[in-house]
């Protein structure tokens, strides 16, 4: 049963798992080995929870294992010690329920943003006219109609962005992974995204687990955060945003809340004496 006034999928203090979480890791640890090599202790034990149609952050130095985190959670990579369960079931692997928005936009150079949509649709099984009708939906909704027939190499990395995330969501996951999908914009390309994200994440509710190093993006855009400390990752802290929605920058910047959780974020990765690699904040 839930406890009374933890959310759905969330970690408690006590470190006991509440009901019906979406994704769900329990003592994660991941050591990197190879022959010849020094060991990599990339994660120490991470508890963490994300609850259905939540949007939950993790920030942390550079090099903290944020990205090894989210390659478990994907299935793509393995962890050494603890589990990740997706929907109460065991991560074994990539599934099409999880997809994945990587930092480098990753589109395939030869192939048309309409192509580069519909790909992961074809590998799916579908049918082309539903490949094409399907393609065409998620680029409206990325705000990318009528740039079927463009290369990659003619878009923005705004507009290639959009592309990955399109390509991600046409593939119908449950929840979507996203390795610091704005890393490589500008500061006022990124503001378009991130708007552009938070109107498709409260139109489609999907589950969302995003890494970013911008301490106001992952505020802008969250329901909770998750602060890993410097490597091997620990949760440091699990705070709630708790700031109204729908998300406005200016009402946000305006709310006394939100310079308060900003310097307890700054302070927790202050003081995590990781020296270099602090987060930026391209927000
Ligand atoms: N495949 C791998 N083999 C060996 N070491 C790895 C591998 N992948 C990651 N690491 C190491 O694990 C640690 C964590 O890397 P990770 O990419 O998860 O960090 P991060 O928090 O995402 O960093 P950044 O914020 O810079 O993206 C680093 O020391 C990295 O060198
Ligand atoms: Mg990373």
């Amino acid at each position: 049963m839930a406890r009374r006034g933890a959310r759905p999928g969330t970690v408690t203090a006590e470190g006991q798992a509440t009901d019906s979480a979406k994704v769900l890791a329990e003592d994660v640890g991941k050591v990197f080995t190879r022959r010849g090599r020094d060991p990599v202790r990339a994660l120490e034990s991470i508890d963490a929870g994300v609850g259905p149609g939540e949007f939950v952050s993790i920030v942390g130095p550079s090099g903290c294992g944020k990205s090894t985190f989210l390659y478990i959670v994907g299935g793509f990579v393995k962890a050494s010690r603890g589990t990740v369960d997706y929907d109460g079931e065991p991560v074994r692997g990539p599934g099409p329920e999880r997809g994945i928005v990587f930092q480098e936009f990753a589109l395939f150079p030869w192939k048309t943003v309409l192509g580069n949509v519909a790909y992961g649709l074809a590998r799916q099984g579908m049918g082309r006219a539903e490949r094409v009708e399907r393609a065409r939906h998620y680029l409206e909704m990325v705000n990318l109609e009528g740039m079927d027939k463009l290369y990659p190499k003619e878009l923005s990395g705004g507009m290639k962005q959009r592309v990955a995330i399109a390509r991600t969501l046409a593939t119908g996951p449950d929840l979507l992974l996203m390795d610091e999908p704005f890393g490589a914009l500008d500061a006022q390309t990124r503001a378009v995204l991130q708007a552009e994200l938070m109107r498709i994440w409260e139109r489609t509710r999907k589950t969302v687990l995003f890494v970013t190093h911008s301490v106001e993006e992952a505020i802008y855009l969250s329901d909770r955060i998750y602060v890993f400390s410097h490597r091997p990752a620990r949760v440091k802290a699990v705070l709630d945003v708790g700031l109204e929605r729908p998300r406005d920058r200016e009402r946000m910047m305006a709310d006394p809340a939100y310079p308060v959780l900003h310097r307890k974020i700054w302070e927790l990765l202050r003081d995590d004496g990781s020296g270099d690699g602090g987060p930026g904040d391209g927000g």
